[in-house]
């Protein structure tokens, strides 16, 4: 077998194509069988945004688009660290290389880490990139540490879930804005404020933080500056729409890619998994012949955490 199928974006339109090639593995890669991955809307933005296109191909992006950004499988090739039937749970770099919305991934291994058998395949895909992607904002460029005040905009979303939790457990006082019908859940995770966006208007508030973390990518920093504390961080989960921000306000508008392969982080959030502090939420799950609902859905308004899509049998 040399072909499979997978989802390349077609201008903004997914398509499930079967004349894929499986990928050849590089040097430190293994190949990865997909059993879940998550749906997020990161690739329709790229599909649709000539400046953000522009920007990714110039950070290495080549071809079609693929999509996909995080996974849980079963490695299928024998590598440094991991060896065939090892089950796993992993994650991308942003631009390049290789998606998880394809039956097979060739990776390298430091963006893998061991998936226990206590964390079902199911949570396993749904916490790689939206839980490195809080960790890597909140720990290792806010420093964020028991006490701090934080905000979260989009606390709802994906990567937003996974960040009140995370700054839960680094134990700071969390403010997330999300609208009401998630804010049960979010009190549930963590937060210790919510707001409403659909009734508060964040820019109007005078609060002061020491983090703001915008996973809306609506604000701007001149919108944001006030709630900050003197040393405060502003960290858009888009840093393109922000860049003359950061070369203007360097101190305190933060750039945020995760695109470095770091299984020890992995491997530490999967141990907050399986002890119970991170919770990996679920909107919904699809398979993989539903790929267009699923997508459609991940454009609409109104979920909580992770849209699910099924691709390989766990056997
Ligand atoms: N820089 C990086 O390394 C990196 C890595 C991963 C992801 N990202 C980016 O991070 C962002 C978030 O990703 P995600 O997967 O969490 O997306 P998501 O699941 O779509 O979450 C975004 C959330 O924002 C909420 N929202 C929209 N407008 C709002 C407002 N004015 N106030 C408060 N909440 C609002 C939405 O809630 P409603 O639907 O209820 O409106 C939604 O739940 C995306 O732009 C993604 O591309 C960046």
């Amino acid at each position: 077998m040399t072909k499979m199928q997978g989802i390349v974006l077609n201008d903004a339109s997914p398509q499930l194509r079967n004349d894929l090639p499986i990928p050849p593995i590089g040097a430190g890669e293994v190949l990865v069988k997909i059993l879940y991955t998550t749906v997020n809307g990161h690739e329709i933005d790229l599909a649709t945004d000539k400046a953000m296109q522009f920007l990714n191909k110039l950070m290495g992006a080549r071809g079609d688009v693929k999509t996909g950004l995080e996974f849980s499988g079963i490695v299928e090739s024998d590598g440094e660290v991991f060896t065939t039937g090892d089950k796993v749970l992993g994650y991308v770099h942003l631009v390049k290389g290789w998606k998880p919305h394809a039956e097979y991934i060739a990776i390298p291994e430091q963006y893998l880490a061991p998936l226990p058998a206590s964390l079902p395949v199911t949570d396993a895909a749904a916490l790689p990139m939206s839980a490195m992607t809080a960790l890597v904002a909140l720990r290792d460029i806010a420093h964020i540490q028991d006490g701090d005040s934080v905000l979260i905009l989009g606390a709802s979303g994906g990567v937003g879930v996974m960040a009140v939790q995370i700054a839960s457990i680094l134990g700071a006082k969390i403010t997330a804005v999300a609208s009401a019908k998630h804010h049960e859940l979010l009190t549930e995770l963590g937060a210790d404020t919510l707001i409403d966006y659909k009734t508060t208007d964040i820019t109007q508030t005078t609060a002061k933080y020491a983090m703001v973390l915008d996973l809306t990518t609506n604000y701007r920093f001149k919108q944001i500056r006030h709630l900050l504390d003197d040393d405060g961080y502003f960290i858009p989960a888009n840093p393109f729409n922000s860049l003359l921000d950061m070369l203007r306000y360097r101190k305190a508008v933060r750039w945020l890619y995760v695109d470095k392969g770091d299984s020890k982080m992995l491997a530490e959030l999967v141990h907050w998994a399986t002890t119970g502090k991170l919770k990996s939420i679920i909107d919904s799950q699809f398979d993989l012949t539903d790929y267009k609902d699923a997508f459609d859905h991940a454009m609409s308004r109104g979920k909580s955490g992770r849209i699910l899509l099924k691709i390989g049998e766990d056997v």
